[in-house]
């Protein structure tokens, strides 16, 4: 049976698929979103993002009660922790978006297919048995939690983000496996309501994509906050039981092994693209190597009309990322040209201090040959920063040796995720360090940190 027949049916309504869906509708096409969960938002909005940030902020916000607001001349009696408390401050916070994204949808005249969204051919979808034509598909059904052979996650002692964002109480021993953005800051949440974290890494390295300096850096600045970090360091098994968790490590290169034991253990290795039962065998459509949706520079797939955006297809898997494409799609659609720098996509790690980053790494400027200078300024040198007693870390900026062009900006520090957006913007018109420079940043601001390291890209910083 066939029903409406829309413009475009996005299915998936995470970042990337609710803000296509309402760019197509902004610009005039009939839209449909498809989401199988009871609420809009998708990972980001209801078990990612927003709730850990929600806990980070929160988390932080104890942590300095119990143990830094008195450097500040603030004394607090006795300190209690009320985790239902915070764990119904992130429900709120969740309920309050997905409810926006719903108002959105409605504010957009958006269709909300609830349901399983299935192509059952080109230019049909079948939501729980009831098909709709389309002329365009848009799979936006993002990414699932990545497991390791052998180790079954049941989201009560074995736990994935999503078990880890719902915790009845504070482990005493919380073991992550895998050092990246993830482990990292859900290990902060934890780590700062008490438990003990250990962060088992595979490789040499926690963060690998990172610039190889901000990744030391945060690891000795994390090990002082309590952390302790077992790289090169492979799980072979986990088995719950009654006194918690056994785990069995041994070197990635193989030897003797230990056994710890865990309360939680929290995987955190990687997500996967989402495409099981959306019948794209049925239709033809083309994935890669790693199972994402292939898709040309247009995000169309290898059968005409259907399209994909987002975690499910190459690239970063952020929010951002999706957004962006999911705009740039609905533009091409409506007959405009679009266009993304994968380069200049900002990452942010929301640990304490954040950790931000965009374009070129040191590694890879050497790899690829090209000439830099490294300016560099440390927050301890920042009157705002000292202000706040936030003076860990540092600002990198890299700049082509000849042209003076920047290349990659590296921050740890204090509001690093917010910094990185100037570098973002300068990087985007092509600007230099020098016009970071020579632009007047507010004193007393974190900024003047960023205008300090671009000043001593050309060796000339003048608070240090
Ligand atoms: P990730 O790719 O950031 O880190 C996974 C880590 O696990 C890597 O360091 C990897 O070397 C390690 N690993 C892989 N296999 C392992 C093994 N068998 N044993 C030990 N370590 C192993 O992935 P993560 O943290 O799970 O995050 C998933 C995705 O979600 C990422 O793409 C991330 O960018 C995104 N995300 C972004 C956030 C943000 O932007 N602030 C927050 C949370 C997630």
């Amino acid at each position: 049976m066939s029903q409406t027949s829309y413009d475009v049916i996005v299915i998936g309504s995470g970042p990337g698929g609710y803000v296509c869906a309402i760019r197509c509708a902004q610009l005039g096409m009939k839209t449909a979103i498809v989401e199988k969960s009871a609420t809009l938002g998708g990972t980001c909005l209801n078990v990612g993002c927003i709730p850990s940030k929600a806990l980070l902020t929160a988390s932080e916000k104890y942590h300095e009660a119990a143990h830094t607001l008195d450097k500040m001349g603030i004394k607090i009696g006795k300190l209690e922790l009320d985790l239902p408390g915070m764990m119904g401050h992130k429900d709120k916070v969740v309920g309050d978006n997905v409810k926006g994204v719903e108002f959105l949808m409605k504010k957009n005249k958006i269709d909300w297919l609830k349901g399983f969204g299935k192509i059952s051919a080109a230019g049909k979808v079948d939501v729980g048995g009831t098909v709709y034509d389309t002329k365009n598909i848009i799979i936006a059904t993002g990414s699932d939690v990545a497991t390791l052979p052998g180790l079954a996650i049941d989201e009560k002692q074995i736990v994935s983000s999503t078990g880890a964002i719902k915790l009845d109480k504070v482990p005493k021993h919380l073991v992550v496996i895998g050092g990246g953005v993830i482990g990292l800051e859900l290990g902060a949440v934890w780590g700062r309501l008490g438990a003990q974290i250990t962060v088992v890494e595979y490789l040499d390295r926690i963060m690998p994509g990172m610039d190889a300096e901000i990744s030391k850096e945060a690891q000795k600045i994390f090990t002082k906050q309590g952390m302790t970090f077992k790289l090169s360091t492979k799980v072979t098994s986990a088995v719950p039981g009654s006194g918690g968790v056994k785990l069995k490590l041994e070197p990635a290169a193989g030897g003797a092994g230990e056994e710890i034991t865990a309360d939680i253990v929290l995987v955190a290795v990687g997500r996967k693209p989402f495409t099981d039962g959306l019948g794209l065998e049925t239709v033809g459509v083309v994935k890669d190597e790693r199972g994402r949706v292939k898709t040309d520079a247009h995000f169309q797939t290898n059968v005409p009309g259907i399209y994909a955006i987002g975690d499910v297809i190459a690239g970063p898997m952020l929010a951002h990322k999706a957004e962006d494409e999911g705009s740039v799609l609905a533009e091409m659609l409506a007959g405009q040209s679009g266009h993304i720098d994968y380069n200049l996509i900002p990452g942010v790690v929301y640990t304490h201090p954040e950790i931000a980053n965009v374009g070129q790494t040191e590694d890879q400027l050497k790899a690829a040959g090209v000439q830099y200078k490294a300016g560099k300024f440390p927050f301890s040198a920042n009157g705002r920063a000292r202000a706040m007693n936030a003076t860990e870390g540092f600002v990198k900026i890299l700049a082509d040796a000849r042209t003076d062009k920047v290349l990659g900006v590296h921050i740890i520090g204090p509001e690093a995720g917010t910094l990185i957006a100037e570098a973002v913007a300068v990087m985007e018109f092509g600007g230099s360090a020098e016009d970071i420079a020579r632009t007047c940043h507010a004193h007393p601001t974190l900024e003047e940190a960023v205008k300090e390291a671009a000043l001593a890209v050309a060796g000339r910083a003048l608070h240090i």
